[in-house]
């Protein structure tokens, strides 16, 4: 196994321990994405109910000119990197654009799915093949390691499809400070935040008739039997979605339709569900423009200016640090 993926895997069964041992019992929804789990998001995209994808298409078809220009900011070299890059399926519009600006930059691409990572690299050497691209792939925060390396280079980092809703509060502070702590002043930021909205439109998004949402989840069981030798049986788990208007939050649980046992067998843990009893596979907020004034703010940025689609239902909000 290379190294890359031993510490892919040792991280996810330290986790998965760690979330299952604990009462209520969760996943980290990071881990969502092996090959399988990217191609099952990669589906849940293209569905008309997942509106978060299409907003921000929108925004990048529409605006691109005027996004470009506030992220390079007349800057003449720089580093453009990505959180969690996925597919690529948003940025290339982006690097189209800014490659006729005629600025230098790398394209760093940092994803947790070294497949999905792969792949991007082969399909931009086709579209772009003159850019640099410099993937890395692991946890945002292992990124640190590789840009001290270059810590005086100019950046500008993209966290689209309100990939930051994944984050609980302490997350999200923690994800926030690490970005404040690898940009310097002027460096810019675009991150992408899915806005409040009707409830039935969140919920149709998360709880899709045709099953997309609850395979993406179940695979995560999946993977765990896979990579870690589990004995999940996956047909004692049922899908179940809320939204709470309350705070913005949208909960994502595998409900254990029986009394059952899990057992790891590469560790030997063992795990007791009681029936009915659920495990918080993920959450996904959702913002207002107040509430992200406040998060730039607390951080040490400055919200430089707000794109939005149409409806007004998602934004990419373009910061710059202090
Ligand atoms: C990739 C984290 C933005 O929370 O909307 C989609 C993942 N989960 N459907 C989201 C997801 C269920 C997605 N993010």
């Amino acid at each position: 196994m290379p190294v890359e993926s031993s510490i892919i895997t040792t991280a996810l069964q330290n986790d998965a321990v760690m979330g299952l041992s604990c009462d209520p019992k969760y996943l980290l929804s990071k881990y969502f994405y092996d090959s399988r789990g990217s191609d099952l998001f990669r589906e849940i995209m293209q569905m008309p109910e997942y509106y978060l994808t299409g907003c921000e298409l929108e925004i990048f078809r529409n605006q691109k000119k005027i996004i470009t220009e506030a992220l390079v900011n007349n800057t003449e070299r720089f580093d453009l990197v990505e959180l969690g890059s996925g597919d690529g399926l948003k940025t290339r519009i982006l690097l189209e654009e800014i490659i006729k600006s005629g600025a230098e930059f790398r394209y760093v691409p940092v994803d947790i799915s070294s497949e999905a990572n792969r792949e991007l690299v082969d399909s931009l050497a086709v579209n772009f093949p003159d850019l640099p691209v410099d993937p890395f792939t692991g946890d945002f925060f292992r990124l640190t390691e590789k840009l001290n390396g270059s810590v005086s280079q100019k950046k500008v980092i993209l966290f689209l499809g309100s990939n930051i809703g994944n984050f609980n509060d302490h997350e999200t502070n923690d994800f926030l400070t690490f970005l404040a702590d690898i940009c310097s002043t002027g460096d810019r930021v675009l991150i992408g935040f899915d806005l409040k909205k009707s409830p039935g439109v969140i919920m149709d998004a998360y709880n899709d008739s045709h099953g997309h949402t609850a395979r993406f989840n179940l695979n995560h069981l999946e993977r765990l039997n896979r990579e870690l030798e589990a004995d999940f049986q996956i047909d004692k788990f049922e899908h179940h979605t809320t939204y709470n208007p309350l705070g913005g939050e949208v909960r994502s649980y595998l409900v254990s339709t029986d009394q059952q046992e899990v057992t790891f067998k590469c560790s030997g843990d063992r795990f007791r569900f009681s029936k009915w009893e659920p495990i918080l596979m993920e959450r996904s907020r959702k913002f207002d423009l107040s509430k992200i004034k406040t998060l730039a703010n607390d951080h040490g940025f400055n919200v430089i200016r707000s794109f939005t689609d149409s409806k007004g239902w998602f934004v990419d909000s373009l910061w710059e640090k202090q």
